[in-house]
Parts: C-alpha cells; structure tokens; sequence
C-alpha cells in the first residue's frame, strides 16, 4: 500500500509537455529517450505532440510512443489570429506544464502567448542574440563566425529574442557547410534541451527579467 501511494505521488509530480515539431523531431526523441531511461526521475513527461504540418518524422515518432498527435495548418484558417486560437485551444486541451518547440517552424500570436508565456521553451540552432531567424545555421557560417552553437530560451512576442535559459558552443571548421555543422550543432542542442527541461520541470525556476533563475 505504502508503495502504491509513493508511486502515486511522483507519477502525479511529473511535469506535462506538449512538445511542437515541424520536421524530423531527432530533440522530441532525445526528450521521449530520457524519459524513457530515466522513468519518474527524469521529472516531465510528454502528453501529446502538436504539428504545423503532415506526414513529419516528428509525428511519426511521437506515433510510434503511443502519444496523442495534432496538426494545426495555417492554411487551414481564414487568418494568422485564428490559426493562432486553435493552436492555442489544441494546446490547452492537454493542460501542459510546459510547452517546448523543438523544431517548430512557426512563430506563434498573441493569444498562444498570453496562454503560455513563460512556461514555452524553444531551441534555436545558434548563439543568440547572433544570428536570429529560420537559418541561424546558415547565417552563422555566412558570416564566418568561428564558433556558434544552440540556445534554449523562453520564447516572447520578438523572433528568437526570450530570455536565455542555457547555451551550447560548437567550432566551426573551415570545412563545414550548412548541414555538416547544424549536425554537430544538434548534437549538442540534444542533450541540452534534455538536461535543461529536466532541470525546469524538476526544480522549477523563475524569470526575472532577462534572467532565468532555476531553483
Ligand atoms: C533544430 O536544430 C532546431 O533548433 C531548429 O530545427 C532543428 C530541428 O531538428 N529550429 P529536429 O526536428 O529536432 O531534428
């Protein structure tokens, strides 16, 4: 009895994530991973994925974990503004904790902001503030940066510009292109966006203007 009581508790302690992808979703494996190695340890755990497209390996993979999966086109709705209501309500509907754009290829209005500000996490594949956007990968090598990397931050209403909650740092070789080095970029950004909602999700934290402070 006294077991099936402390199970209880921390099952019920485990954090809930909608997680939201637009492409191969190798981060949402690296977040179902852990979770699945880790168990109740790990502190989250993922209770539906959200698409802003079909037929991903993102969806699939959530798929195949037995997760709840939802699809919200933009070009589905008559405007941005209610595109942004239903994303927000498909959201809601599974009461996470915290949302987490792993790869998600939108950026999201008002009303998903006053719904989620401050508890939506996404990971940007470079250092920011350098290098904002939907190409910091490419931005970074055109510019002949020597190093870049990834930034897991708290999103606001600008592009990319949230307070930062943890970074990584990759080399750049002279021999890179575009996908060799967002590729060791993602390597890092992996096991970044693991250990970091692990740690927000397990110790809880709070946001003092720019800064994130993780208790
Ligand atoms: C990541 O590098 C993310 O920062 C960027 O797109 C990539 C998504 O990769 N916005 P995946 O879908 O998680 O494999």
């Amino acid at each position: 009895m006294a077991e099936s009581v402390a199970e209880t508790a921390s099952e019920s302690a485990a954090k809930r994530l909608v997680v939201l992808v637009s492409g191969s979703g190798t981060n949402l494996q690296a977040l179902l991973d852990a979770i699945a190695e880790t168990g109740p340890a790990y502190g989250a755990e993922v209770v539906a994925v959200g698409a802003d497209r079909d037929g991903i390996e993102g969806l699939a993979r959530a798929e195949r974990a037995g997760l709840p999966t939802f699809v919200c086109r933009v070009k589905d709705y008559d405007s941005r503004e209610s595109w942004d209501a239903a994303l927000t309500e498909a959201v809601a509907a599974y009461e996470p904790d915290l949302v987490v754009s792993a790869g998600f290829m939108k950026i999201v209005g008002k009303e998903f902001l006053a719904r989620f500000g401050g508890r939506f996490v996404n990971t940007h594949p470079a250092l920011l503030p350098s290098f904002p956007g939907a190409h910091g990968v490419r931005d970074a090598l055109a510019y002949g940066a020597k190093v870049t990397g990834c930034t897991v931050h708290f999103v606001d209403d600008g592009v990319d510009t949230g307070p930062i909650i943890a970074q990584g740092v990759v080399e750049v070789r002279d021999e890179d292109d575009e996908s060799a080095l967002h590729e060791r970029i993602k390597e890092v950004e992996r096991r970044l966006l693991v250990e970091v909602v692990g740690r927000l999700a397990r110790n809880g934290y709070r946001i003092e203007g720019r800064k994130v402070v993780i208790q």
